[in-house]
Order: structure tokens, then C-alpha cells, then sequence
């Protein structure tokens, strides 16, 4: 075992011998982006996540002749491009690729066709096929998380009328950071924000008043579904 371990060291300090490594975790497929190759020829790198394709856009001129190389970052999505042969599984760990050629103009809807959670019927794309178009993306990966679903949700319900977003108090707390945070309540209990703790406040916001605010929020119902979403969203409000 010492040898081996010794010939190892070797192999990786002296001899730049390093292990294969997963083939998403390294340039370039680790992001979505867009290449012009020249000649009408273009590489497509796709990122599936939850619960959204990057780049959410890409836009081509007519004749483009694409490499779409897929990949995902968390569980196994789908990609299917409406009016193509477009079909594929998008897996961690993996890059699976496709060659596609757009003559005709128009929009071309992606979606993902495997469930991938709460928000799986939100996740879509598009390729927009249009004259004069380079093959840059248009939407920044901000416009993504502006419209994730939880973020949908949370203003749909009227969340954000009281919970800001970034650190600003207003009749509720702020959400930002809310995650992991300890929570000084107003009956002089303190509780660590976990799920549990989220979904409850979400449920129930009488029971969990949080101390220094009044116990205006109502109590809703919200489907399973729903709570969920949310939580996820919070969640990410770091
Ligand atoms: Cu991604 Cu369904």
C-alpha cells in the first residue's frame, strides 16, 4: 500500500499525471454559451438546471447549421425542440449532442420532457431563427433567475408586498439570507429556519411571529406544490 501510494504521489506531483475527472465539471460544458465557427456553423453548449435552460435564447440566422452539445448540473432533464429531430436526455455527468439545421425562420420552442420537480412544467427555451441574427444570446443568466418560478410564485401570492428581497425590512421580515438563519420569535422562542421552519411560517404564520413585527400575514392555503416551490426559492436568497 505504501509503494502504491507512493508511486501515486509520484505519478501526480512529479509526472502532471492527473485523474480523469467528470467531463461536465470542465470547460467547456460547464455553462451555456454560443460559438460562431464560421461558415453558418454554430456550437451550442446547453446547461439544463432546475428549472431552466442556459442560454434561455439563442438566436441564429436561417441556414444555421448547429452542434448542440447538452449537459445538466443537477438531475435529468429533457430537451426536445419543437419542428426538429431535436430529442435528447439531458444527464449530469454527461454531454450528449445533436446536429440540427435550421432553414426556416421563426421561433422554435425548447422544452424539457423528463420530470425534474416543482418547476418542470415552467422549464422552456427558445431558438429564434431570424435574418441578421449572430448567434450571441440575448438574455443574461439574470433574466433566468428573474423568472424562476419560485420567484413567479412569490409575487403572485403577494409575498414581496411585505418580505423584501434584499435586506430591507419592511412589514415582514427580509427574505434575504433567510435560509439556516436563527429566528428570535415574539413568544420568546428561538428557531432555526429549516424547511420545517419555512414551510410552517408559510402554513401557519401565526405560530411563528417573528420578534420586533406585528402578526399581520394571513394564512393562506397553498397546495403542497406550492409551499415547496417557495421554500426551494428561499432558499436560494443567499
Ligand atoms: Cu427539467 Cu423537467
Amino acid at each position: 500500500m505504501a509503494a502504491f501510494l507512493a508511486a501515486l504521489v509520484y505519478a501526480a506531483t512529479r509526472m502532471n499525471i492527473t485523474v480523469p475527472t467528470c467531463v461536465t465539471d470542465v470547460a467547456p460544458f460547464k455553462e451555456g454559451r454560443v460559438v460562431d465557427k464560421g461558415n453558418g456553423r454554430y456550437e451550442v453548449h446547453m446547461v439544463a438546471k432546475m428549472w431552466a435552460f442556459d442560454p434561455p435564447e439563442v438566436r441564429l440566422p436561417p441556414g444555421a447549421e448547429v452542434d448542440l452539445y447538452l449537459s445538466a448540473l443537477d438531475v435529468t432533464h429533457g430537451l426536445y425542440i419543437e419542428r426538429t429531430n431535436v430529442n435528447l436526455m439531458a444527464v449530469p455527468g454527461t454531454v450528449n449532442a445533436a446536429r440540427v439545421r435550421f432553414d426556416q425562420e421563426g421561433e422554435y420552442s425548447v422544452i424539457c420532457h423528463e420530470y425534474c420537480g416543482a418547476g418542470h412544467h415552467f422549464m422552456a427555451g427558445k431558438f429564434v431563427i431570424a435574418r441578421g441574427e449572430t448567434g450571441v444570446q440575448r438574455a443574461a443568466p439574470e433574466a433566468v433567475a428573474a423568472a424562476s418560478p419560485g420567484r413567479e410564485l412569490f409575487e403572485q401570492k403577494g409575498c414581496n408586498a411585505c418580505h423584501s428581497l434584499d435586506g430591507s425590512s419592511g412589514l415582514g421580515p427580509t427574505m434575504k439570507g433567510v435560509s439556516g438563519r436563527t429566528v428570535e420569535l415574539q413568544d420568546g422562542g428561538t428557531r432555526v429556519a429549516d424547511d420545517a421552519y419555512l414551510e410552517e411560517a408559510i402554513r401557519k404564520p401565526s405560530a411563528t411571529v417573528v420578534k420586533g413585527f406585528d402578526p399581520v400575514m394571513p394564512a393562506e392555503e397553498h397546495t403542497t406544490e406550492e409551499v415547496r416551490t417557495l421554500v426551494t426559492f428561499l432558499k436560494t436568497l443567499r
